[in-house]
C-alpha cells in the first residue's frame, strides 16, 4: 500500500530508486516518482501508471545525485494523476516528500495554510505536510520543523522528506506505516519492507512508530517525536535476494504456488516431534504457562489470512478442544470485544503490517488478552508488537494474490492446534497422526502440482464464464471462500464462495448453465452429503467442477470435470484442496491477459484503514 524508497550514500541515487521501486510495485501501482539531489538542486519527476512509465519518462534525461527519494502509489486521496503523484513539495519547491499511509486532519490543516497563503498544487492529504514543513521552517530549522510538523498531523504515515536549502540529509519518520532503514556499508537506503534493502545489506533498523531518523551519508541519528534519542538495535535480514526474484517463472504468483512444498517444509522444520506427537514452537515457550489455560482464542485477520484463520477455528475446536472465534481485524475493532485474560487473541497476518489487523491487537492488549502472531515478514510491526508467536518461514511473497503465505498459515494452524491439543487432552496417538500427515504434506502438493497442465486446460475451457459458484463443506468451507476470492482479485470474475448446505438457502437460485459451480468434495466426513449438493446443482444444468479426491471414480459421473488431490487427513485437506483453485485462477487471468502480479485497484500489504 504505497511504497516508498530512499538513498543516501555515496552511489548514484536513481538507479537504486527505480530497482527499489519495481521491487515495491506490488505495494500500489497507480502511479510514481521521485526526487533526486542533482547539479545542486531537487529534480522530480513522476508518471501516471506503473514504474515502467515513469521509467520511460525519464529515460535519457541527465539525473544524477547520491541523494533522492521515491514513490509508487496506492491512490486513497485524490485519483491516480500526475499532479496527486509523490513526491509532493512545498510552495517554494524545496521540501520534497513520500509519504505512505493517510493524514486524517489534513483538511482543517490545508484551510489554515490556505489562509495564510499557501497554494496547493494536489488533491492529496500527502501535500499539506510539506506546506506544514515550510511554514514552520520560517522560523526553525528543518529537523525542529519536522517535529512541530508530526505534533500537528494526525494519522498513519511513513515519510521520507529531503530539502534542497538543506543538501546532504533526508529526514524519515514513521507512525503507523512501515519503515526500514537498511545500513549499507557505502550509506543508507531506506524503503516500505525490505524487498528493495536486500540486494544491498543485511543489515536493517526497524523504525517504531512515534521515530524520526535524520541521515547523512555517513551516519543515522534517531529520536522519538519528543525529541529524544534513540539506540536502535541493528537486525539481520534472512531473506536473500534470489528468494525475492522471479527466477525465470512469468509471474511472482505462480513462482509462489509453485514454492508452496518447499514454504510448508520451511513452517514446519524443527517444529515436528513426529515420534513424540507434539508441535515445539520456540516462539511459544515463554507463554506457554498461559497457553496451558486459555479457555478461548480470537483469530483476528483480513482477506486470505481470514480464511485461514477459519481453517484454523475447524482444526483448534475438534482437535484441542478450545473455542475458537475467527473475526475480521476490520469489525473487531470497532465493536465491544469481550476479552478477558482467558483469552489469546491471535493475529494472522503474511505482510506483519494490515493496519486493521494490528489495530485489532492493540485494542486486545488494551484489553488485558494475550496476543499472539502468526506472522511472515520478520522484524515486522505485528510479529513486534504481539506477546509472542510463530513465523511462516514462507520466504517473501511478491505476487499481490496471497498463495504460499496462505498455506504456510495453514501449517502453522496444524501446528498450533498440535501444541495446545497436547496441552490437554489430545493423545499421543492422534498426535502422532497428525504430525506424520503434516510431514507428508510438502510431498503431496508436490504431486498436484506435477499436474497444473491440466488444470490450466481446464481454468481456459472456463475462463470465458462470468459468474462462478464456490463450494465446500467444513474444513473446505473456508477453501470455497479463498477459491472465489482468488478468481475475483486476478481475474476479474464475479465468484460467490459458500457453505454448501447454504446453497439451498439462496444462492442455488443463481444457478443455470451459464453459472459453473466449483465443487470441493473430497472424500471426507461431509462427502456424501457434498454429493447431494453437487445432483442440486446438476438438477439445475449447472455446469460443475469438481475437486476431489484421487481414486473417486464414482464423481466423474457426475460433473462436468474433476481436478484430483491426493488423500490426507481431513483437518489437513485444506493445505492440498486449494492449490487447484490457486491455479484455476492463475490460468484463467493468464488466459484473459490480465496482469496477475499488480491485479486493479489492488496493492499487497494493506497498510491503511
Ligand atoms: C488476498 C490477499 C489479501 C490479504 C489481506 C491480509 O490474496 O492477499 O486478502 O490476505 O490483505 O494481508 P496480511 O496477511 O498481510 O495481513
Amino acid at each position: 500500500m504505497c511504497g516508498i524508497v530512499g538513498y543516501i550514500g555515496k552511489r548514484e541515487a536513481l538507479p537504486i530508486l527505480m530497482d527499489g521501486l519495481k521491487r515495491l510495485e506490488y505495494r500500489g501501482y497507480d502511479s510514481a516518482g521521485i526526487s533526486v539531489f542533482s547539479g545542486g538542486k531537487v529534480v522530480t519527476e513522476r508518471a501516471v501508471g506503473k514504474v515502467a512509465e515513469l521509467e520511460n519518462k525519464i529515460n535519457g534525461k541527465k539525473i544524477s545525485g547520491c541523494i533522492g527519494i521515491a514513490h509508487t502509489r496506492w491512490a486513497t486521496h485524490g485519483k491516480p494523476t500526475e499532479k496527486n503523484a509523490h513526491p509532493h513539495c512545498d510552495c517554494q519547491k524545496n521540501i520534497f516528500l513520500v509519504h505512505n499511509g493517510i493524514i486524517e486532519n489534513y483538511k482543517e490543516l490545508k484551510e489554515d495554510l490556505e489562509k495564510a497563503g499557501h497554494k496547493f498544487s494536489s488533491e492529496t492529504d500527502t501535500e499539506i505536510v510539506a506546506h506544514l514543513i515550510e511554514e514552520y521552517e520560517k522560523q526553525v530549522p528543518l529537523k525542529e520543523a519536522v517535529w512541530r510538523t508530526l505534533a500537528h498531523i494526525s494519522g498513519t504515515y511513513g515519510l521520507a522528506i529531503v530539502d534542497q536549502k538543506n543538501p546532504g540529509k533526508i529526514i524519515i519518520a514513521r507512525n503507523g506505516s512501515p519503515l526500514v532503514l537498511g545500513v549499507m556499508e557505502d550509506g543508507y537506503i531506506i524503503a516500505s519492507d525490505i524487498a528493495p534493502i536486500v540486494c544491498y545489506t543485511d543489515r536493517v533498523i526497524y523504525l517504531d512508530d512515534g521515530e524520526m531518523a535524520e541521515l547523512t551519508d555517513e551516519s543515522h541519528k534517531i529520536t522519538n517525536f519528543k525529541r529524544k534519542k534513540v539506540e536502535k538495535e541493528i537486525s539481520k535480514i534472512d531473506w536473500s535476494v534470489e528468494e525475492a526474484e522471479k527466477k525465470g517463472y512469468p509471474h511472482f504468483m505462480l513462482k509462489e504456488i509453485t514454492e508452496q512444498p518447499e514454504a510448508v517444509e520451511n513452517s514446519i522444520r524443527g517444529r515436528l516431534v513426529a515420534p513424540e506427537g507434539i508441535a515445539k514452537l520456540g516462539g511459544l515457550r515463554d507463554v506457554a504457562e498461559k497457553t496451558r489455560h486459555l479457555k478461548r482464542i480470537v483469530v483476528v485477520s483480513c482477506g486470505t489470512s481470514y480464511y485461514a484463520g477459519l481453517v484454523g477455528k475447524y482444526m483448534l475446536e475438534e482437535y484441542a478442544g478450545i473455542r475458537t472465534d475467527v473475526e475480521h481485524a476490520s469489525e473487531f475493532r470497532y465493536r465491544k470485544p469481550l476479552l478477558d485474560e482467558n483469552t489469546a487473541v491471535v493475529a494472522i497476518s503474511q505482510s506483519g503490517e494490515t493496519a486493521d489487523t494490528l489495530a485489532a491487537i492493540r485494542e486486545a492488549k488494551n484489553k488485558g488478552a494475550l496476543t499472539l502472531g502468526i506472522v511472515n515478514v520478520v522484524g515486522s510491526t505485528i510479529a513486534r508488537e504481539t506477546d509472542a508467536g510463530v513465523y511462516n518461514h514462507a520466504g517473501p511473497e511478491i505476487g499481490v494474490a496471497s498463495t504460499k503465505a496462505f498455506t504456510s498459515q495453514l501449517s502453522i494452524l496444524a501446528l498450533l492446534t498440535l501444541f495446545l491439543g497436547r496441552q490437554r487432552e489430545m493423545s499421543l496417538v492422534t498426535g502422532k497422526r497428525i504430525a506424520e500427515e503434516l510431514a507428508e504434506i510438502p510431498h503431496l502438493m508436490r504431486r498436484i502440482l506435477k499436474k497444473a497442465n491440466d488444470i490450466k486446460m481446464i481454468a481456459e475451457k472456463y475462463s470465458e464464464y462470468s459468474n462462478f459458484l464456490y463450494l465446500g463443506r467444513k474444513y473446505n468451507y473456508p477453501i470455497a471462500m479463498e477459491g472465489a476470492l482468488k478468481i475475483k482479485e486476478i481475474s476479474y470474475v464475479h465468484a460467490e464462495g459458500y457453505p454448501f448446505g447454504e446453497m439451498k438457502h439462496g444462492p442455488i437460485a443463481l444457478i443455470d448453465k451459464n453459472f459453473p459451480t466449483m465443487a470441493i468434495a473430497t472424500s471426507d466426513s461431509v462427502y456424501e452429503k457434498t454429493l447431494s449438493g453437487i445432483q442440486e446443482v446438476k438438477a439445475r444444468s449447472g455446469k460443475v467442477i469438481a475437486i476431489a479426491t484421487k481414486g473417486d471414480r464414482e464423481i466423474q459421473k457426475m460433473v462436468d470435470d474433476v481436478i484430483y488431490i491426493p488423500k490426507t487427513l481431513e483437518m489437513l485437506t485444506p493445505l492440498l484442496s486449494v492449490i487447484p483453485l490457486q491455479l484455476f485462477a492463475y490460468y484463467c487471468a493468464v488466459s484473459k491477459g490480465l496482469d496477475v502480479d499488480k491485479p486493479r485497484n489492488l496493492a499487497k500489504s494493506v497498510t491503511v484503514e
